[in-house]
């Protein structure tokens, strides 16, 4: 059984491509199995930073397929433009693998995405990135979706473009809103399409040619479990499955081909965009862990919200998920912390309840019930193991794998692949 998975397990950037760069140390084929480019990954090697959106996290090891699964919605021109600023920072990008059914995010729908933003009331606001997301994977389910495999002939792919563009320009025009340029969007498309030809090939079959070769296989999942369009904070997520289950779907790969489930936690909590967050800290200690944790977007460059761990909704994630790993990253973030809180239950309507409303109304109506820890007030980052690490920080790391019913086998103690280590 070759494949590992490895998801987030609160409402994304746990430092999932941090993770995914360690870990591919030892793999052969990298796999995105859902989203698009709303994933912003980060990998740090040596002094050199990159943000990764659309290609696998799996890119800065020679010789490591990287696929871009069916289950993703590919915005050609971003993923272009992603390789080629790769191509120049002297990152080979040959091994990339794009599926023959993953969907295509178009001008379109990012106009769309932008648009019913804009004119939903506040308290309906999703705060999505924009990237066009959930109108492609509408126009999936509504299978009217134009995919990889389309861009393999041009005169077909422009027909098929210029057909749906037209239909969405109409409705864009009739709510007196930005159109699509269509000859402009066009050589965009045209000239991605030439990029991205000789990698579009049968994801599906690739990976389980792997699988059958006994190849060490990685999938990367994007945002988290409770950006989950099931699982999730809902109307407040993300438009796919983010939950391990995700991969069967999304990269082809059947569940007895399933070993290792890593489940990558802040030592604290984070959210991006709207939505119920139980333990959010709107306030100076919020913002005293923003600036500590440098918590603002890869993606989109807005501040994250912050918070205290949350062991109700990050138990619910490894128990979504099948968690048998669990990785802690930013643990050096707290170093400062004089005392720690755990949520270790709400309070809702004068009763106590360990589990998450499914009314996002009543989620945001809850009152954190918190179980104080003292802080270990020293640094951690140049710690490399984990019997090294403060008395304090490793009780409150075994306290989170108490709650969460989930074993931990790293700790992350800085955004560098250095500063890792197995528990
Ligand atoms: P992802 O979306 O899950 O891949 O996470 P992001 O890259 O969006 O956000 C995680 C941020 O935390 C990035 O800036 C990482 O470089 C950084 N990071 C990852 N692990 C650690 C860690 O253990 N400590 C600190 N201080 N930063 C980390
Ligand atoms: P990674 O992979 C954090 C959030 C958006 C918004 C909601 C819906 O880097 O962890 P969308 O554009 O997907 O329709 O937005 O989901 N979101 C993320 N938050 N990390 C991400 O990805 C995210 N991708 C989407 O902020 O609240
Ligand atoms: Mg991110």
């Amino acid at each position: 059984m070759p494949v590992d998975i490895l998801v987030g397990t609160q409402w994304g950037d746990e430092g999932k491509g941090k993770l995914i760069d360690v870990l591919t140390k030892d793999i052969d084929m990298v796999i995105r199995f859902q989203g698009g480019n709303n994933a912003g990954h980060t990998v740090e090697i040596g002094d050199e930073k990159y943000v990764l959106h659309l290609v696998p996290s799996g890119i800065f090891r020679p010789g490591v397929a990287c696929v871009i699964g069916n289950g993703l919605v590919v915005d050609p021109i971003g993923l272009v433009s992603e390789m080629r600023e790769l191509e120049e920072r002297g990152i080979d990008v040959s091994a990339v693998q794009l599926s023959t059914r993953a969907h295509l995010v178009m001008p379109y729908h990012k106009l769309m995405d932008a648009f019913n933003e804009e004119t939903k009331t506040r308290d309906k606001k999703i705060g999505t990135t924009k990237r066009g997301i959930g109108p492609t994977y509408a126009d999936k389910a509504n299978r009217t979706g134009i995919r990889a495999v389309d861009m393999l002939d041009l005169a077909g792919f422009e027909r098929k473009f210029r057909e749906q563009a037209t239909a969405y320009n109409d409705l864009f025009s009739s709510k007196d809103t930005e159109t699509v340029d269509l000859d402009a969007a066009w050589a965009e498309l045209k000239d991605a399409a030439e990029y991205l030809n000789s990698m579009i090939c049968d994801t599906v079959v690739t990976i389980n040619q792997a699988i059958k070769a006994g190849k060490n296989i990685l999938c990367e999942g994007a945002q988290g479990a409770l950006l989950d369009i099931d699982h999730g904070t809902y109307p407040f997520v993300t438009s796919s499955t983010t939950i391990s289950g995700g991969v069967c779907g999304g990269a082809g790969i059947s569940p007895r081909a399933v070993r290792n489930v890593y489940g990558v936690m802040k030592a604290y909590t984070t959210r991006v965009g709207e939505g119920p967050f139980p333990t959010e800290l709107d306030n100076a200690a919020g913002e005293a862990l923003r600036q500590a944790g440098g918590e603002f977007g890869a993606t989109t460059g807005r501040p994250r919200r912050c918070g205290w761990f949350d062991a109700i909704i990050s138990g619910y994630s490894c128990m979504v998920s099948g968690v048998n790993k669990l990785t802690i990253t930013k643990l050096d973030v707290l170093d400062d912390q004089p005392e720690l809180l755990i949520c270790t239950a709400y309070e809702l309507d004068g009763e106590t309840i360990n589990t998450v409303p499914a009314d996002p109304i009543k989620l945001s109506e809850v009152k954190p019930i918190y179980e104080s820890m003292p802080g270990w007030e020293c640094p951690t980052t140049e710690v490399r193991s984990y019997d090294d690490l403060p008395e304090n920080a490793r009780k409150y790391l075994e306290r989170i794998e108490e709650l969460v019913d989930a074993e931990i086998d790293i700790v992350s103690v800085g955004p560098n692949r250095v500063q890792t280590f197995q528990k």
